[in-house]
């Protein structure tokens, strides 16, 4: 069944910039008041604003989710300000493209606690609310790199893959309750995720989609009760590839990695 976000309050991690303002401001004009996170507060009052033109009891949480003691302080404030959440999206993100013979324990660290651990804390926090009024959302934005294993990013595949599996078992626990969890697996979206600094090159820069499209497949399962959405929607056809042949498909990828560096000698 559609979720109507009229008069919802909705929850949006990585609300400064890139996909999760656009979604923020796309769901304050569906007419649902906005709880916006993220750390830049000057970022985030702009976004903000936006939000409240349209859904004036919006409001904003400048907060690093890295940090236990405000994601934990944070949990308790969303849904008393919000007056419960009906809708978690869970964008917040880092990338980390670092080759596996340069990567360190603490880069996989940093990126499975923002990427898996951080959403799932929330999704937990949030749900005995979701539970009690026998309906709600929580949307978890992945990567299509979760289920193709993009080369010379493993920290952040994982990461997004760990969100992935706890999304689609968590939806399967939580049938007959009300609540669903859905993902999305955006492909490469015009944002500044590939601003952030101390990250590897792209192996092989693509044309990215423009953000309001990655937007839109965001809020897409609201309507579609999808589980899984792939942005743009070709990507399913190559995760199909992938499990139907993941060792075919993965020498094939090695051998595309050798001809983008024109390395010939591995
Ligand atoms: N762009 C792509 O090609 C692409 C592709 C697939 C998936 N994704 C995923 O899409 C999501 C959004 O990324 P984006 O592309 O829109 O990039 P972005 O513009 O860099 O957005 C990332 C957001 O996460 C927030 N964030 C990061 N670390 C945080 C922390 N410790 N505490 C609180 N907030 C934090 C950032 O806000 P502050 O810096 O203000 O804290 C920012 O609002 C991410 O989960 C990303 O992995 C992106």
């Amino acid at each position: 069944m559609p979720f109507d976000l009229s008069d919802r309050s909705v929850v949006v991690t990585g609300a400064s910039s890139g996909i999760g303002a656009a979604v923020a401001v796309e769901a304050a004009r569906r007419g649902a008041r906005i709880g916006l996170v993220a750390r830049r507060e000057a970022e985030l009052a702009a976004v903000l604003d936006r939000c409240r033109h349209h859904a004036p009891r919006s409001e904003m949480w400048v907060c690093d989710l890295a940090d236990a003691a405000r994601l934990d302080a944070l949990v308790h404030d969303l849904p008393e300000r919000l007056g419960g959440v009906d809708v978690l999206i869970n964008n917040a993100g880092i990338p980390k493209r670092r080759h596996v013979t340069r990567l360190t324990p603490a880069e996989v660290d940093a990126a499975t606690r923002i990427n898996y651990l951080v959403p799932v804390h929330l999704a937990l926090a949030l749900l005995p609310g979701m539970l009690e009024r026998g309906e709600g959302r929580i949307i978890n934005v992945a990567s299509v790199a979760a289920v193709l294993s993009s080369p010379g990013e493993s920290a952040y595949n994982a990461s997004k893959a760990a969100l992935t599996v706890w999304s689609e078992t968590a939806d399967v626990d939580l049938d007959g309750t009300g609540v669903r969890v859905h993902v999305v697996h955006p492909g490469v979206v015009d944002t500044p995720l590939f601003d952030v600094p101390d990250n590897d090159d792209l192996v092989n820069p693509v044309d990215p989609i423009p953000v309001g499209e990655a937007a839109a497949a965001v809020l897409e399962p609201l309507e579609s009760d999808a589980l899984i959405t792939y942005v743009p929607g070709y990507f399913a056809d190559l995760a199909r590839a992938k499990a139907d042949d993941p060792q075919g498909f993965l020498e094939g990828v090695a051998e595309w990695v050798r001809d983008e560096r024109g390395d010939r000698s591995n």
